[in-house]
């Protein structure tokens, strides 16, 4: 049976969990739900960075020790990923002997292969990062590239790892193993790091205490990103005398070993570890998977610039599947993305309250009101299981590819399906006219027998969500196996309970009006996103057909470039649109086929309702709208140009 370890990295333990956090999790436990599900054999890891410079002033800053401070920050981990349904098989805290006793085996191993030397070590130093700089890589102000806070100049006797030895070796394996670093965008940036040459590397530090002891070298502690990246073979046992899940789990020719990181992080994963693990004579990471980040007004995400999100009041008002849907479902793997209340809600009310909720009690009253359960007939030919082969083939490539929201997308269109199928066979009218036909129970058959599927397929993204719609189906309310994902598993005749929305449609005035309370924003008194009130009070009369403000940035216009056009077939009026929105590529149909030959409109700058829910144009599907104007002499659409200068995916408002 084939492996798949997957990783996330492990957090430091000098700030609370946000959602940047959450999602490298929740990407991690949805790519190993998938592989659990399909029949691999999985594991997956994930754990706390405790020691180093930062943890040590933070604990400092709070009068606590620094294993007293790690040992708060990893209680609310475990909480967090409980209530996340966070599926690891394990999780390393750096603090704990058996991670100790690895890092030394490794050490001792690099130690043999003469890649270890004890030098004067002198550089430009950001605190926040724990890493040197170059030059060439600060500003002229020598500010760090990631937290744009200024580097100091450093000096100390280090034990230095011979990086620039390994710089030829790296460049072999990342030309011969192209799936080593993905997406395609961060290996060829990895690439020209590389090509560059490489310097060797501090892995000692003196001036800090709180670490592993440089095993040899008294004074010297290991320096945090060794012994950090270390965990990924630690945890499985290495150095430990216990070497079982290490050989079966990273030694497996055939196996996949995964990290899953934030592009942040990148060269430490895909430059320095493969280094280290070369060095020792161990087998590399099959492929390091670098995510973008989650951003709030333009900027990451982090402690440092205080405009964090943390899960908290999301939770408690909508769930955590709501939450683990919306960042799968909003992010293109890899591509940064915007974090917003505005788009959470509308994902939430249109794609779970109303295309996934409607669909299963839909579909769940028409069982109770035909048959009190499911049908007595099964049905092994029909329109929903053709469909479900492409959605499902789609489904398994996108994860195989780390792309969640295309998976979803193909579950979206099947459910999109399911409903379409249902409107189509009115199974209401065939109640009515032919009663408890066994036309009625194959309808209904595949109807339920589709939604079911959907919870299989959702399991991986919405595991809590998954088994409660078994349960609204009459089913075990359990973890669904590879067998769970053919056709036909949904008995016949069993009993359909009674049951209440799955998710019940948010108020969004009521939300941002306790959003104070419900959503905890990490700087008090910064500004808050909530829309002002409306203005319309004083002024406007109820019936002039204003909105406020609010209501209007609920719609997410953004520029975009149009990349391609097509005519959609059989249209003299709808055209097919590609268009670049900065983050990701959206195929939008526009009615603008009359006025516009599709080559006129490649390379236009045009604004795009980004948050449209997705619909259907002459089997086309459209993803956004794209603006016109409609004044014309003709009353024909003219699209609303933006100046080049304007990048897509800029935010018009
Ligand atoms: N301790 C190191 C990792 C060592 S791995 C051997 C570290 N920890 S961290 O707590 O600062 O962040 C870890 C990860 O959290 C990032 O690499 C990234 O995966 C995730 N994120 C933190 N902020 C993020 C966003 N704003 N957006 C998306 N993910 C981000 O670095």
């Amino acid at each position: 049976m084939r492996t798949f370890y997957a990783t996330t990295p492990i957090y430091y333990v000098n700030d609370l969990p946000h959602i940047g956090h959450i999602y490298s999790t929740v990407v991690t436990d949805a790519a190993t739900r998938y592989h659990r599900l399909i029949g691999e054999k999985t594991r997956f890891l994930t754990g706390t960075d405790e020691h180093g410079q930062n943890i040590e002033k933070a604990a400092a800053g709070q009068n606590l020790t620094p294993i007293a401070l790690a040992d708060r920050v990893v209680a609310r981990y475990h909480d967090l990923w409980k209530k996340f349904e966070i599926a690891n098989d394990d999780f390393i805290r750096t603090t704990e002997g058996r991670h100790r006793v690895g890092v030394e085996a490794l050490i001792a191993m690099i130690e043999k292969a003469g890649d270890l030397y004890t030098a004067k070590h002198e550089g430009w130093y950001c605190a926040s990062c724990e890493a040197f700089y170059t030059e060439k890589e600060l500003d002229e102000e020598k500010r760090c590239p990631v937290h744009g806070t200024p580097c100091a100049w450093e000096s100390e006797e280090n034990v230095f790892f011979r990086l620039s030895k390994y710089a030829a070796p790296l460049l072999e394996h990342y030309e011969k193993h192209p799936e080593f670093i993905r997406p395609e965008t961060r290996r060829s940036e990895v690439l020209s790091f590389v090509r560059g040459g490489l310097t060797d590397l501090s892995i000692s530090r003196s001036k800090v205490q709180w670490g592993i002891p440089f095993p040899g070298r008294p004074g010297q502690v290991v320096y945090v990103w060794f012994d950090a990246l270390s965990n990924y073979v630690t945890a499985l046992g290495f150095g430990s005398g216990d070497e079982r899940l290490y050989r079966e789990f990273w030694e497996d020719p055939a196996g996949r070993r995964v990290h899953l990181i934030g592009k942040d992080i990148l060269r430490f994963h895909a430059v320095y570890w493969p280094a280290f693990l070369l060095s020792a004579g161990l087998p590399l990471p099959t492929t390091v998977w670098a995510h973008g980040w989650w951003l709030r007004d333009e900027k990451k995400m982090s402690k440092s610039t205080g405009n964090v999100v943390r899960p908290d009041g999301l939770v408690a008002e909508f769930g955590p599947d709501a939450l683990r849907y919306f960042l799968l479902r909003e992010m293109t793997f890899g591509q940064d993305a915007h974090f917003s209340d505005e788009a959470f809600l509308t994902r939430f009310n249109a794609d779970l309250a109303n295309d996934l909720g409607n669909t299963v009690s839909r579909v769940a009253a028409l069982l109770r009101q035909s048959f009190g359960g499911t049908p007595p007939l099964a049905c092994d030919s029909n329109e929903i299981l053709s469909a479900l082969a492409a959605a499902q083939s789609e489904w398994r490539a996108a994860m195989e590819d780390f792309a969640f929201n295309r998976a979803l997308e193909a579950v979206w269109r099947f459910l999109a399906q399911i409903n379409g199928y249902v409107v189509a066979q009115e199974p209401w009218k065939v109640r009515k006219e032919e009663g408890r036909s066994a036309r009625l129970s194959r309808i209904l058959y595949a109807a339920a027998e589709g939604v079911r599927l959907c919870a299989v397929m959702l399991f991986p993204f919405m595991p809590g969500t998954s088994r409660k719609i078994f349960g609204t189906l009459g089913l075990p309310e359990s973890d669904p196996r590879l067998e769970d994902l053919g056709w036909g598993r949904l008995p016949t005749g069993a009993p359909v309970p009674e049951s209440g929305p799955l998710f019940p449609r948010a108020d969004a005035g009521a939300y941002f009006g306790t959003k104070e309370k419900t959503m905890s924003q990490e700087t008090p008194g910064a500004p808050a996103s909530a829309p002002p009130p409306p203005e319309t009070a004083q002024a406007v009369s109820p019936s002039d057909n204003r909105i406020g403000l609010d209501e209007f940035q609920k719609v997410r216009l953004v520029t975009g470039r149009v990349l391609e056009a097509d005519r959609v077939p059989r249209s003299n009026k709808l055209v097919r649109l590609q268009v670049d929105i900065g983050a990701e590529k959206r195929q939008v149909v526009a009615g603008i086929g009359k006025q516009y030959t599709p080559e006129s409109i490649v390379g236009k700058n045009v604004v795009i309702v980004a948050n449209l829910k997705p619909a259907t144009l002459m089997g086309v599907q459209s993803d956004g709208m794209v603006l016109a104007a409609t004044g014309g002499e003709a009353g024909e659409p003219a699209l609303l140009e933006v100046p080049a200068l304007v990048p897509p995916g800029s935010k018009v408002k």
